[in-house]
Order: C-alpha cells, then structure tokens, then sequence
C-alpha cells in the first residue's frame, strides 16, 4: 500500500478507488492548502494528485524525495514545473479529453454572452433598470456569417470550431488556415485555446490588441497569462476592441480592477469545465492515473 496526498475533496465515489488501494492523506478544508503544509505533508508521499492552484515545482520535488507521480486534476499543467519532474523521473499527468466538450460548450456561452450583452441585461434588470420596451435597446452583434478566430487548435479548440456552423460562423485557425496577423485583422470573435507558456505569456498585448476589428469581441478560456490584462483594459478604455469575455486571469482569483468597470467584459471565475458530470472524469482520470503508476503500470495520460 502506497501513499497519496490529495490536495483537494474529490467525488466520494472517485476517492473510494483510491482509499481500496492505497493510504490517502485528503486535505479535507476549503481553498488551496497552504505552501508550508502542502510541503510537509508530501515529504513521505508516493503520489499526489493536485489542482492547477498548487505549485508544484523542484522545492517541492526535492521535498519528497519518494514520489513517483504527479496528477493534476485539469488538462492545463502550467503550475507543474515538468522539466524538474523529469529530472527526478517523477511522471506527470494531466486530464485531457474529458472537458473537451465542457470547455467547448462554457467557450460558445461566453460567446454568446458578450456578443448579446447577456450579462448585462441581467444586471440592468436586478437593478430596475429597465424601463420598457425599445427598438434601438441593448443591441448586441450577431454572429451569424461572421468569422471566430480561434488561437491553439488542440482538442478544445477544434470542439468550439465544430460548433460554429450551428451558429452561421466561420471558424479559422492562426498558422493553419491563415498567420496570427491575419487571424488577428479579420475575425469579429477571437477565442484563444492554447497552454499557458513562457511562449504564449502575453500573447495578447497592446500591439496584437491593436491589430484587431475594432468590432472584435475577444473570448479567453485557457489561461490567464496568455492575455496581459493591463493592455486589454486600456484597449477597452480607448475602445479599439467592442468587449471580451474571460473565464481565466492572470492572478487568480484577482480580477484586474479596471476590467470590472467596463460594462462590455463578460467575467466568469475560472469555471469552464465545471460540470458535475467532468470535474468526476477529470478527478476519476487522475485516481487512474496514480493507480497505474504504483501498480507499475503506463500511465493513461503523460503529459511527458
Ligand atoms: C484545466 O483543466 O486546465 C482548466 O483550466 C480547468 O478545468
């Protein structure tokens, strides 16, 4: 029987899997566990499944000097330092696939969302702000016969692409249909779908921001980092872009305070996935995942 440090409270029937084969250490309570403790309790671990809200790099590898892999309960693996893992011969893993279609079908409600005010106009009716009918009232965009954009054309990206005809659009890829400029100038929704890297960091900047339609609506599911909010505020500010909608930021769970004052920014809290049907698959993919691997077994899903 080995040792699992779970950082976070699982499905009950996902954590029985565990428990029948193995000793688990759950931190039951609320919120990410805290860095001193996460650190003390993973010395003498042989496993550890975590959320992208733990950091997870060589001090915490030379900390626990036992453990054989790593599962992040999510497909985005930015808080993993992999390269440190590697060294160590740590296997890491993340859960691909099963939020696939959640992430695709949270990326068409954002889109819809900003593109028909529907935050909004929710907003303005709490608020006893509507006053009656009117023919010029919250006008939004359509989306019918207008191009998305898409950035990363990985399993998430290709899922909102195949959604796009059912909504009269037409989706394009940056470096395969067309280059980034020309994604960046032509499309009236942009939605980004690649990791978070020392690559993509800031992709999103003042002069890609002032590349696009100034009818553009920008829509960001995948990781914060990959848009430097300070620009995207002052690109919304000078109104070079129509509005975005974010489910990611870049040091979460704090919002830049200038995106909250913009009325045309739809903001979500880092919720694409959250179905109850694929946090369970994704927990379940990564008790896999650590099962295999202390039953000497090929790990379903490396991300190495
Ligand atoms: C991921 O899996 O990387 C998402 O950001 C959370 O589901």
């Amino acid at each position: 029987m080995a040792s699992v440090l779970l950082t976070r409270r699982i499905p009950s029937s996902v954590l029985r899997l565990l428990e029948a084969e193995h000793a688990v250490d759950l931190h039951a309570g609320d919120g990410v566990l805290a860095r001193e403790e996460l650190l003390r309790r993973v010395a003498d671990k042989d496993a550890l499944i975590c959320l992208l809200t733990d950091r997870i790099d060589r001090e915490l590898f030379e900390a626990a000097p036992a453990l054989k892999v790593v599962a992040n309960i999510a497909v985005g693996y930015d808080n993993i330092d992999v390269a440190a893992a590697r060294e160590r011969g740590v296997v890491v893993t993340n859960t691909p696939d099963v939020l696939t279609q959640a992430v695709a079908e949270f990326t068409w409600a954002l889109i819809l969302g900003v593109a028909r005010r529907v935050a909004e106009a929710d907003r303005l009716v709490r608020a006893g702000g509507w006053k009656g009918w009117g023919l010029d009232f919250m006008l939004g965009t359509e989306l019918r016969g207008k191009q998305l954009g898409i950035i990363g054309a990985g399993r998430i990206g290709r899922a909102v692409a195949a959604k796009a005809p059912a909504f009269g659009m037409r989706a394009v890829f940056a470096k395969h249909d067309m280059s980034m400029d020309e994604l960046l100038v032509s499309s009236d929704v942009i939605s980004i779908h690649t990791p978070g890297t020392k690559e993509t960091r800031h992709l999103i900047n003042r002069k890609t921001l002032i590349r696009m339609k100034r009818s553009v609506l920008l829509v960001n599911t995948a990781r914060g980092s990959i848009v430097d909010e300070e620009a995207l505020a002052w690109a919304l500010d000078e109104r070079l872009i129509a509005g975005a909608a974010l489910d990611v930021y870049e040091r979460e769970p704090t919002v830049h305070p200038a995106l909250l004052k913009h009325e045309n920014v739809l903001l979500a809290p880092h919720i694409a996935s959250a179905t109850r049907e694929t946090r369970t698959a994704m927990a379940e993919l990564a008790v896999k995942n650590v099962l295999a691997v202390l039953a000497g077994d090929p790990p379903l899903t490396p991300v190495s």
